[in-house]
């Protein structure tokens, strides 16, 4: 991380700046030369990307990963045309994300093994509640938790999140290992997308008049991360049932 971005500022929806609790206040003048980058940026109307905010928790979050990855297997899915998914999924928390030759949909138990999905453990569903909050979005409790892992050349294409009973709930993405092009265009396929550099830690959340926009991932780099290795974890939270 940058010290550019350590002078940033964290600012509530609608509210003053104030330096994040999570790091030291800094002397802005001793960075003149950079133009800090928000903790928290509006990407469109609803659509919020909250840079660094799972902070010093990312050891504990990816403990938690580890845990429920122990339980179940990441798996490429089929699309409902019967192309292999590059990128490895796996669920945990009531309902889970699945697709294959009968379409997408969320399922109460992993098709694979026919067992419940692993429980969503508490330290991510807190995290994911606390970055809604943050974005606007209050009182969202997520039934599911999408691990998807990216290996080196795996992408996911331009898609809407559009199997949820409500869309009035938002979806919660948080960016854990190496880095990735994140896609976010518009409520229309043919929309040119905005690319954002998304790195380990930075969440992002879209909902109210952006839940339904198109967003993917585009190949992801070659890089190493301490902890990850040449992976990328993403982890999508929906209120799904
Ligand atoms: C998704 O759209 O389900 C995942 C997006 C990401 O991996 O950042
Ligand atoms: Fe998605």
């Amino acid at each position: 991380m940058s010290q550019c971005r350590r002078a940033s500022v964290w600012r509530r929806p609608g509210g003053s700046a104030k330096v994040s609790d999570e790091h030291q206040p800094v002397n802005l003048e001793l960075f003149d030369d950079c133009v800090p980058e928000p903790v928290q940026q509006e990407l469109a109307p609803g659509a919020v990307l909250l840079r660094g905010f799972v902070a010093e928790q990312d050891g504990a979050v990816l403990g938690a990963v580890d845990a429920v990855l122990a339980s179940i297997a990441l798996r490429q899915m089929q699309t409902p045309g019967g192309r292999p998914m590059s990128v490895a999924m796996a669920s945990c928390g009531e309902l889970g994300w699945v697709t294959d030759r009968h379409g997408y949909r969320y399922e109460r138990s992993d098709p694979d093994s026919g067992l419940a999905w692993p429980p969503m453990p508490e330290i991510l569903s807190r995290l994911a509640m606390r970055a809604a909050a943050a974005a606007g979005y209050p009182g969202f409790l997520p039934d599911a938790c999408l691990i998807n892992r990216y290996a080196p050349g795996a992408r996911m294409g331009l898609h809407q999140d559009r199997d949820e009973r409500d869309m009035s709930q938002p979806i919660v993405s948080v960016s854990l290992g190496v880095p990735a092009v994140f896609l976010f265009g518009g409520l229309r396929r043919a929309e040119r997308p905005q690319r954002i550099h998304l790195r380990h830690g930075d969440v992002v959340v879209w909902g109210g008049p952006s839940r339904l926009r198109y967003h993917g991932v585009a190949p992801v780099k070659a890089a190493q991360h301490p902890r990850l290795g040449q992976q990328r974890i993403n982890l999508t939270f929906r209120k799904a049932g």
